[in-house]
């Protein structure tokens, strides 16, 4: 069984790193920007380890897919309130039957699974392009989730290029750990709302919506809980936030390329030319170990990891817990 080898370990721990890589994470592991409060067993490794159905469980109780509506304050007071939706994304949006997570891995790269994507309601991330990679992630867009450091950046033109303009778009931001809306709207690490009014103005028509920051703390409470060793105080990827996102609004979520197949490789996106291993194990977000999860979680058998990095997951609503 050769390939069991070759699929993720659910027990990668940050001691399996090359040396480089431990060390940048073993600096950020150190670092505590958000002001994280460690709650819980937090590094020792005294609670067992949840089955995956006891773990899909726990995740569809403890975290709450929600997004920031008109009514909440401070918005509400703000004379651009009338900008945001006022209601919830998981109201507005499905149930869809299929769902497709496309990372950005550089293994998409000759994948060839272009047509079975297609197949799904898709979701994609940031600045990931499919005009001209087709064949190997499809077209088809039905919400693109963006940070607030591509919506943030010249360089990205958000505001200007039709790359983020197909399907439905959701921002999201890092708040500080305990923060409230109007903590947080004083205090983006990026300028999310001035470019969300901004973008508004110019797509006034195309749905977007914002994060509430405690969806992203509530997550990353779920992978701390349920690892051995201390994580990086950050926000999970925009990988995983945008797994969870579609857990809540499809019956079946495949996974592509987020834990690696045998294309694995240290390419970072498919659409650039630039090599760093960190892309795919992690630096500043706790990637390493959102991946022990969602193999932990993952409903399908290793062999479609190795041969499509494909993971299933079910949908919260077809959850019995
Ligand atoms: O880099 P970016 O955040 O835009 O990529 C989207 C997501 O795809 C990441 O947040 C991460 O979860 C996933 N990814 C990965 N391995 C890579 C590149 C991206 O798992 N090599």
């Amino acid at each position: 069984q050769g390939i069991l080898k070759e699929v993720w370990d659910d027990e990668t721990s940050v001691s399996m790193l090359g040396n480089r890589l431990k060390k940048v994470v073993q600096n950020y592991q150190a670092m505590n920007k958000y002001g994280v409060k460690v709650s819980g067993p937090g590094g020792v490794a005294s609670r067992a380890k949840l089955s995956g159905p006891k773990l899909l469980c726990r995740l569809k109780a403890e975290v709450d897919v929600s997004t920031v509506t008109s009514d909440l304050q401070p918005f509400s007071s703000l004379p651009w309130a009338s900008q945001l939706p006022s209601k919830q994304l998981t109201s507005d949006l499905g149930p869809f039957r299929s769902c497709a997570v496309v990372s950005s891995a550089g293994s998409l790269r000759s994948s060839g699974l272009g047509k079975e994507i297609d197949a799904h309601d898709a979701v994609r991330f940031n600045r990931a392009p499919t005009s001209g990679f087709e064949n190997d992630v499809g077209s088809k867009t039905t919400i693109r989730l963006v940070n607030s450091q591509v919506m943030a950046s010249d360089a990205h033109r958000f505001l200007s290029s039709s790359l983020y303009s197909s399907g439905t778009l959701v921002a999201w931001d890092p708040a500080p750990f305990s923060a409230d809306l109007t903590q947080w709207y004083n205090r983006t690490d990026y300028p999310i709302f001035t470019q969300y009014q901004r973008y508004r103005m110019l797509h006034p028509l195309q749905p977007f919506y914002i994060l509430q920051p405690r969806f992203e703390w509530q997550l990353w409470q779920q992978i701390q809980d349920n690892m051995a060793e201390p994580i990086q105080k950050n926000p999970p990827s925009s990988g995983l936030l945008g797994t969870v996102m579609m857990m809540s609004l499809c019956e079946v979520v495949h996974v592509y390329e987020f834990l690696p197949s045998r294309r694995r490789t240290e390419l970072c996106h498919y659409y650039q030319r630039f090599y760093d291993a960190a892309c795919t194990l992690g630096a500043y977000h706790p990637l390493l170990y959102e991946k022990n999860l969602v193999k932990r979680m993952n409903q399908g058998p290793d062999r479609d990891i190795y041969t499509h990095g494909r993971v299933t997951l079910p949908g919260f609503n077809r959850l019995n817990c």
